[in-house]
């Protein structure tokens, strides 16, 4: 295939990443960890899956960078996933010394790639990325809110037993539970929710949103969600290799909008060839401008607190 993307860690994340992008046909992929085996043994057994679900995407599993050479894209999802108990943010020391050494390790090799961040506590591990890769601020995306509005498009349809199709939502914000879903721009069909649901039920949909990857993580009790992380990460590539402009909610480098200042946090995009395209500044009430606000003080606090960790 033309296209070439990296996906670092073959995890739970990475690995399911890896498929959807082969059984979508979009490019080859190269699988890298840190565990000797895993990556070739997951890219083989996806490659011996590939005359059955009928696509031509070759994957390479490897445990040396040199494979990750020239690749379009690099989906960075090295990193511990989090237990029952703990949240996102617990993972900031130990998963900012691995975002730092792998994305050293891909941005000297694909310096025109565009890296896809999905390792948490995402906001955070974006400006470890972008510090360390130099890469212009349009190339450094995080996978957060496609997500989370996947979440809350799931929850809306089940609520009104519609189509997913028909549901469409937009969750702002840092990912974390100061994440800013906004029921105004969420609607079915084109009717925005505040028309189809009572306010009770609007409230209780948005709280399950902020705490849809720790109701994953309490089920699971062993790691945390991946299929529709995965999606997610491999929605934003797709965009991406097809050039096809979605807007998307992203956490993007801001430099004044919104009123933030040098600060990832999500905020609708449009993704295409050249990866953040534009930046939509949507009206919000002064309701969800506070929300906004302190859901940026929350990722600001995490911000200085790599400062820390050095
Ligand atoms: N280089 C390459 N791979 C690494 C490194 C490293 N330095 N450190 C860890 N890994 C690999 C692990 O070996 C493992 O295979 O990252 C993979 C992580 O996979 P899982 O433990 O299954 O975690 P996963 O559920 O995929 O989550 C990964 O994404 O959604 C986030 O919060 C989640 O931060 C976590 C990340």
């Amino acid at each position: 295939m033309d296209k070439k993307v990296t996906v670092i860690g073959a995890g739970n994340v990475g690995a399911t990443a890896a498929q959807r992008l082969a059984e979508k046909q979009l490019c080859d992929v190269v699988l890298v960890d840190i565990v000797e085996g895993v990556p070739q043994g997951k890219a083989l057994d996806l490659n011996e899956a590939a005359p059955i679900e009928k696509h031509d995407s070759h994957l390479t599993g490897t445990n040396s960078y040199e494979d990750s050479a020239g690749s379009d894209i690099v989906i960075i999802t090295a990193g511990i996933p989090r237990k029952p108990g703990m949240s996102r943010d617990d993972l900031i020391s130990t998963n900012a010394g691995i975002v730092k050494s792998v994305t050293q390790e891909v941005a000297s090799r694909s310096p025109e790639a565009i890296l896809i961040i999905v390792s948490n506590p995402l906001d955070a591990m974006c400006h470890v990325a972008f510090d360390t890769c130099g890469f212009p601020k349009e190339r450094v995306i995080g996978m957060a809110g496609v997500l989370d509005s996947a979440r809350f498009r799931a929850f809306i349809s089940m609520e009104l037993n519609v189509s997913v199709e028909n549901t469409h939502a937009f969750v702002l914000g840092g990912h974390g539970d100061t994440m800013v879903p906004l029921p105004r721009y969420s609607t079915v069909a084109g009717i925005p929710i505040t028309e189809l649901l009572a306010q009770d039920r609007i409230d209780a949909l948005v709280e399950r949103t902020r705490n849809g990857g720790a109701e994953i993580v309490s089920l699971l009790k062993t790691g945390s969600a991946y299929y529709a992380p995965a999606s997610a990460a491999v929605e934003m590539a797709e965009s991406i290799l097809k050039d096809k402009k979605k807007i998307l909610p992203c956490a993007a480098y801001l430099q004044g909008e919104y009123g933030c200042q040098d600060l990832f946090i999500g905020v609708p995009v449009k993704l295409g060839s050249k990866g953040v395209e534009d930046i939509i500044e949507i009206t919000l009430t002064d309701e969800e401008k506070q929300a906004l606000q302190k859901s940026a003080a929350a990722v600001q606090e995490l911000k200085d607190l790599l400062k820390t960790l050095g």
